[in-house]
């Protein structure tokens, strides 16, 4: 998790923190378990006592953040800090180990070795193979890590399924393949003939095929155990083709086809990737699938570190079609729209429209797809994510908003880059039904959830986890006055302890209660008229959601570091360390001069250190 102070966008007085003032917090709070002898948990306020330790033990003081950041330390029945002083030693123990880690410049990272997750996995096949199977949802599904995107090294193990699945999908890729004229091409580049015998072909055969499946160039040691494959198949009394098929299906269940393996870096010290490892980092980024001819031949010709080639690729490669995987993947995770229809449903009986209207559904849970990926496409502006003139849309979408759309008449049902009419309140994600209805429950809106949707996935300061054992509003209300969700919740907001967090996360969500649980327009909620004024901490009122793009974009640093900070995790297919932050803040800052194009995101990553660099392996 991100931890960023709400005090960076002064939602709390912002009295400076000192480094005296983190000793005098942790004397406090921790000297009582975590001093001399008897210090417990392995960790010591010794260790952490001076401005070098900042440096030298940035781990203690980092795992010390992160447990009061969650509210974990002190444990409880100790004297406690109040949220505010919490957040207040958080936020300024992050920026002063940034900021002390930075002082040497960005670095590299690990090499990476890793499975390819099953939409890699699902895309490779069908690149390489050239046959169209939806053969993904049959995989077992993986988890979040890192960043919170299901492509992160630290998650992606192999489990028995996996290996059984992967024998199953060798087995009918290939045959499939063996019957389409396409696919055949891609593999039996050549046959036996007169002067070639079959043996000769099949090694012909696999020394062309093998360098497009491992994504790398082959030597003879890597082609001969599936010459053996083909052989032992042979000695079975198998013909040429079942016989090279086999050898294929081999390769399609080896450990240089399943995981993205780079060379490692024996050092000393960091060193560019070799062109490879670098073309797959790439393609796996941008496209979710394995490099191209054209940037196997980029890397063959070894230009493919050279900054100026990168930025041009880029761009080739979001006009791409392919780069509607990546907007597809990164944007569902990124808002937990993925979670549409999935874990959450909106209650069929209160929104039958949604729950019957199969194309409705469709055109909901893209349009923030394709919207992300028109914006990369046109190099249009990241705030145009928050508030925007244009939009995608469709007939359906245009009945779902009660907005009249400016359609081509001719294809009124295809999504399509429309401008939005002056006072729609659809510009932006946050006028989207997709992010709407996840950020709701499935039978009504929810202030608190949708709160904590933009603290999480706009600015990126996560509101710290619910305490157990809240009621929840409907047994906590009163059923014999019927209230509306905003009067319910002031309630709650008189508990002081409630108002530490709440009077945080409410006043946003609130700014979108005209929405109601799928994303529709409403001007009354419980037979009264919809209050949509909203309030910071700080004291920021704003009404409605016109408003509150406006309150968020004068806040927008926060929402641009927390978009690079996603996008640098997802590039990267892992968990960002102090170090990482250099290079966010170094990516914020060319955005901002570049008036926050959004392709210069990508090229800035695609051209940064961690990207293009691996550390040294230590042994
Ligand atoms: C009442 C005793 C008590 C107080 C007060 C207390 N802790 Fe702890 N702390 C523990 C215990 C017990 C553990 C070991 C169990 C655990 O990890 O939860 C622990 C573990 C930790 C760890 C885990 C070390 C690691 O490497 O994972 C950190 C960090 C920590 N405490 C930080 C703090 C900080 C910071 C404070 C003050 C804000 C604090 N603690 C206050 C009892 C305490
Ligand atoms: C540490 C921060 C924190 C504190 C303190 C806190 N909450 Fe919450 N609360 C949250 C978060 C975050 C959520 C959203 C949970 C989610 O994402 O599912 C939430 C959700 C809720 C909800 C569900 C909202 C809905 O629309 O149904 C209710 C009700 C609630 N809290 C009431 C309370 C009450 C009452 C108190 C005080 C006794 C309290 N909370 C204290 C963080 C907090």
């Amino acid at each position: 998790m991100p931890v960023i102070s709400l005090i960076m966008w002064g939602l709390l007085a912002a009295e400076p923190f000192t480094f005296e003032r983190s000793q005098t917090f942790l004397q406090n709070y921790c000297a009582k378990c975590h001093t001399g002898k008897a210090a417990v948990g392995g960790f010591k306020l010794e260790r952490v006592n001076t401005q070098a330790s900042l440096e030298t033990e940035s781990r203690p003081w980092k795992s010390a953040i992160t447990r009061v950041q969650n509210g974990e330390m002190p444990p409880k029945g100790s004297p406690a800090p109040a949220l505010e002083e919490r957040e207040q030693f958080v936020g300024w123990t992050d920026q002063a180990l940034r900021s002390v880690a930075c002082a040497t410049g960005p670095v590299a990272g690990p090499a990476v070795t890793r499975r390819l997750n099953r939409d890699e996995y699902a895309a490779t096949i069908r690149d390489l193979l050239e046959i169209h199977l939806d053969i993904a949802k049959a995989l077992p599904a993986d988890g979040a890590g890192g960043e919170g995107f299901d492509n992160a090294a630290e998650t992606l193990f192999v489990s028995p399924l996996h290996s059984e699945k992967y024998m199953e999908f060798a087995r009918f890729a290939t045959d499939f393949a063996a019957k389409e004229y396409k696919s055949r091409s891609k593999i039996f580049v050549v046959q036996p003939g007169p002067g070639r015998p079959p043996r000769q072909a099949a090694h012909e055969i696999l020394k062309s095929f093998l360098p497009r499946a491992f994504r790398r160039p082959v030597t003879e040691a890597d082609i001969a155990p599936f010459l053996s494959l083909y052989d032992a198949a042979v000695a079975q009394g198998q013909m040429f083709e079942p016989a090279v098929l086999f050898a294929v299906r081999g390769i399609l269940v080896s450990p240089g086809f399943l995981f993205r393996m780079e060379p490692p870096n024996a050092g000393p010290g960091p060193r560019p990737l070799d062109s490879w490892a670098l073309a797959s980092r790439i393609s796996y980024f941008l496209w979710g699938s394995m490099p191209d001819e054209m940037l196997r031949d980029i890397a063959a010709a070894g230009k493919l570190h050279d900054p100026e080639v990168l930025r041009r690729l880029v761009r080739r490669m979001l006009s791409n079609d392919r780069s509607l995987d990546f907007a597809k993947s990164f944007t569902e995770q990124w808002l937990r729209t993925r979670e549409l229809g999935a874990e959450k449903v909106p209650d069929a009986k209160l929104f039958p429209t949604y729950a019957t209207d199969e194309e409705l559904r469709g055109d909901i849970r893209f349009q923030p797809i394709l919207f992300f990926r028109e914006v990369l496409v046109r190099n249009m502006p990241l705030l145009d994510l928050i508030d925007s003139k244009y939009t995608i849309g469709t007939s359906n979408l245009e009945k779902h908003f009660d907005v009249k759309l400016p359609l081509l008449a001719t294809a009124r049902k295809q999504p399509q880059w429309v401008e939005l009419p002056e006072g729609s309140r659809r510009g932006g994600l946050l006028g989207m039904p997709a992010v709407l209805a996840v950020s709701s429950y499935p039978y009504r809106t929810s202030p608190v959830l949708r709160g904590a949707w933009v603290l999480d996935s706009i600015l990126g300061t996560p509101p710290p986890p619910p305490p157990p054992n809240v009621p929840s509003l409907e047994d906590a209300s009163n059923p014999a006055s019927a209230k509306t969700v905003r009067e319910r919740l002031t309630q709650h907001r008189e508990n002081a302890v409630c108002a530490s967090c709440h009077s945080r996360i409410d006043g946003l969500g609130f700014a979108l209660e005209n929405y109601d649980a799928i994303g529709r327009w409403r001007d009354q909620d419980a037979g009264k008229p919809v209050d949509n004024s909203g309030e910071l901490a700080d004291g920021t009122k704003f009404h409605g959601p016109d408003q509150l793009k406006k309150t968020l974009l004068e806040r927008k640093d926060l929402f641009v570091r927390n978009l690079t900070r996603r996008m640098l995790g997802y590039a990267l297919g892992r968990g960002l360390s102090l170090k990482d932050s250099c290079t966010v803040d170094a990516i914020v800052a060319k955005l901002k001069e570049n008036d926050y194009k959004s392709q210069t995101l990508i090229e800035e990553i695609v051209v940064s250190m961690p990207f293009r660099y691996q550390r040294e392996d230590r042994k």
